[in-house]
C-alpha cells in the first residue's frame, strides 16, 4: 500500500528514483505558453526536492510546494544552498526562502487561502504517485482549491498498469479528460514513449511507457 509511510521511507532510506538530476525539459519548453501573470505564484504539489522549483523561481514568480517529507524539503533548500526560516502553523511546518515556500505536510489539508495568487498548478509526478483508488479524491481536492483563474501544467506517465505495480502509477488519458474537462480546455502537447530512456522500466517488465504533457487552460 503506498502510503504516507511508504513516501517518508523512500525519502529515508533514499529511494528517490523519481527526483531529475536538472531542470524538466517540458517544464523549460511549455511554461511559456502557460506564463502566468507577473508578480503571480506557482503550485507544485507533491514537490519532493525538484530543481524545477528553482527554475520557477527564477522567472520571477514566487513558488508555493507542498511535500511529506521533512527529509526532502532541508534537502532542497540545503543542496541548493537557499538560506529558509522556519515556522510551525497547526496543519503544515513552512519552510520559507525568498521566494519559495515549502509547506511540510499533507497536500489534502490545503485549503483555498493557502493558494491565494497561484495562478499556475505544475504536476510532475504528483497525480501519478496516487494509486487508481486514490486519485478521485486528488482530482477533487486540486480543484476545490485552485482559484477560479489558475491552469495546469500536468506530466503524466502511461502503460499497461498489469505489468508494473507502481508507483509511479499509469494515469490513462481518458481520465484526465474525464475528471478536468468541465474546467478547463485541455491539450495534449505531446506524448512521447520513452521506454528506453533508462535501464529500469524494461527491467521491471514494462513493455511500452508514454509520458504524456497536457496543458489545462481556465
Ligand atoms: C513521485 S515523487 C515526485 C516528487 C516531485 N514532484 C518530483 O518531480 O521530483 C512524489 C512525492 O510526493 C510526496 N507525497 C506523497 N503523498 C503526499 C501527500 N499526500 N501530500 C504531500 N506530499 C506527498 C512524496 O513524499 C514524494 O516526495
Amino acid at each position: 500500500m503506498v502510503d504516507h509511510q511508504h513516501w517518508l521511507d523512500r525519502w529515508k532510506e533514499n529511494r528517490i528514483g523519481f527526483h531529475e538530476a536538472s531542470v524538466n525539459r517540458h517544464l523549460q519548453t511549455r511554461f511559456a505558453q502557460l506564463a502566468p501573470p507577473p508578480d503571480s505564484s506557482v503550485f507544485v504539489p507533491f514537490c519532493g526536492k525538484a530543481q524545477d522549483m528553482c527554475w520557477i523561481a527564477q522567472q520571477g514568480y514566487q513558488v508555493i510546494g507542498i511535500e511529506l517529507s521533512q527529509i526532502a524539503i532541508e534537502a532542497f533548500f540545503e543542496e541548493n544552498s537557499i538560506a529558509f526560516e522556519r515556522a510551525d502553523s497547526d496543519r503544515f511546518t513552512a519552510y520559507r526562502s525568498e521566494n519559495i515556500c515549502l509547506l511540510q505536510g499533507d497536500f489534502f489539508d490545503l485549503r483555498k487561502d493557502d493558494l491565494d495568487g497561484c495562478e499556475l498548478v505544475y504536476d510532475r509526478a504528483a497525480l501519478i504517485a496516487l494509486e487508481h483508488d486514490d486519485r478521485p479524491r486528488y482530482y477533487d481536492h486540486m480543484l476545490s482549491i485552485m482559484t477560479a483563474s489558475c491552469n495546469m501544467l500536468l506530466i503524466t506517465l502511461e502503460y499497461d498498469q498489469m505489468e508494473m505495480r507502481g508507483p509511479p502509477f499509469s494515469v490513462p488519458t481518458d481520465e484526465v479528460l474525464q475528471r478536468y474537462r468541465d474546467a478547463f480546455t485541455i491539450r495534449l502537447l505531446k506524448v512521447r514513449d520513452i521506454i528506453d530512456h533508462g535501464p529500469r522500466w524494461r527491467k521491471v517488465g514494462l513493455t511500452a511507457l508514454n509520458e504524456s504533457v497536457f496543458s489545462l487552460v481556465r
